[in-house]
């Protein structure tokens, strides 16, 4: 059967919201503001990581936000890097600290998370920011599944009252994304199922999903009989799977086996193309909320 589903385009989405803030960063210099500042900070040089990273500070360079990233060793100690976040805390001229995860195993990233002043954590991971996220209190919210929620604003796909159904529990997606489907706010309102590697029976779900995002990082996860006629799908998943007939020798695969589920969704995001666009953008949109000091008044 010919495929149904209409594509979610985040790369198109994307740009709109680029273009968005590259007006806006214009109109701050204009205004004879400093530009908005990102700072990453890597720790070893995990290539995944690396190529985050770039696409990143090319999107910065893109809309006119300043970034600098600091490299360093992976084995760096804990007092080490958390010395170097604080010094980056007490700079007035960085608006936003970004630390890549994820860290070498001897770090803890909650631990360096939280050294991050919450007012310049764009990531969105600090427990200040998610706390505030889940009682609906002005945050930076953690950009894929804020992206996602942008996907579903530009087709003005509905949420309310729907069933959401978010597979995966991470604290960078799947956690923040249920947070968001479920708070009666502007967004959400969504009557929502977290479902993770411990569920039983993950189609007694997935099946009853109107809105299904899959987080889960297992490649083809997802199949055409799990879901019902007319779901919306969110596929996060972002696997690199080695594949020689690629100039890079990996292609990226998404959770979803897009072939089976597309004929009976109605809307389905690719991979690539769909939700990692939307994550850097939104990460563009957070560094200049932090320098407009937006969600924290000075
Ligand atoms: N690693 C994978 N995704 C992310 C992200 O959104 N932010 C950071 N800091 N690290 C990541």
């Amino acid at each position: 059967m010919a495929s149904q589903a209409k594509l979610i385009d985040g790369r198109k989405v994307s740009e709109i919201i680029r273009a968005e803030v590259r007006e806006d960063v214009q109109a701050m210099v204009e205004a004879g503001q400093r530009r908005p500042f990102l700072e990453v900070v890597q720790v070893g040089s995990d290539p995944a990581s690396t190529v985050y990273i770039g696409a990143k500070t090319r999107a910065c360079e893109d809309v006119g936000i300043g970034t600098h990233t600091t490299r360093l060793q992976d084995t760096v100690s804990a007092q080490e890097l958390k010395d170097e976040i604080r010094r980056l805390n007490e700079d007035d001229d960085v608006d936003g600290i970004l630390v890549q995860l994820p860290l070498p195993s001897h770090l803890s990233a909650l631990d360096v998370i939280e050294t991050i002043d919450h007012r310049k954590d764009v990531d969105g991971f600090h427990p200040m920011n998610v706390g505030r996220l889940a009682i609906g209190q002005p945050t930076f919210r953690s950009c894929t599944p804020a992206g996602i929620f942008e996907l579903l604003r530009h087709y003005s796909i509905p949420v309310k009252g729907k069933h959401a159904v978010v597979v995966g529990a991470s604290n960078i997606v799947g956690s923040p994304a249920a947070i968001m489907f479920s708070r009666e706010n502007d967004s959400g309102k969504a009557t929502t199922t977290i479902c993770h590697k411990y569920t039983q029976d993950l189609t007694k779900y997935t099946i009853s999903a109107d809105i299904l995002v899959v987080a889960a990082g297992v490649p083809g996860l997802i199949r055409g009989e799990m879901v019902k006629e007319g779901v919306v799908v969110i596929d996060v998943g972002m696997t690199r799977v080695a594949d020689e007939s690629t100039e890079k020798g990996y292609h990226l695969a998404g959770d979803v086996d897009q072939e089976s589920v597309a004929e009976k969704a109605s809307w389905i995001t690719p991979v690539p193309g769909g939700v990692g666009p939307m994550t850097v953008a939104m990460l563009m949109k957070n560094t200049l909320l932090a320098a407009k000091k937006s969600v924290y008044p000075a």
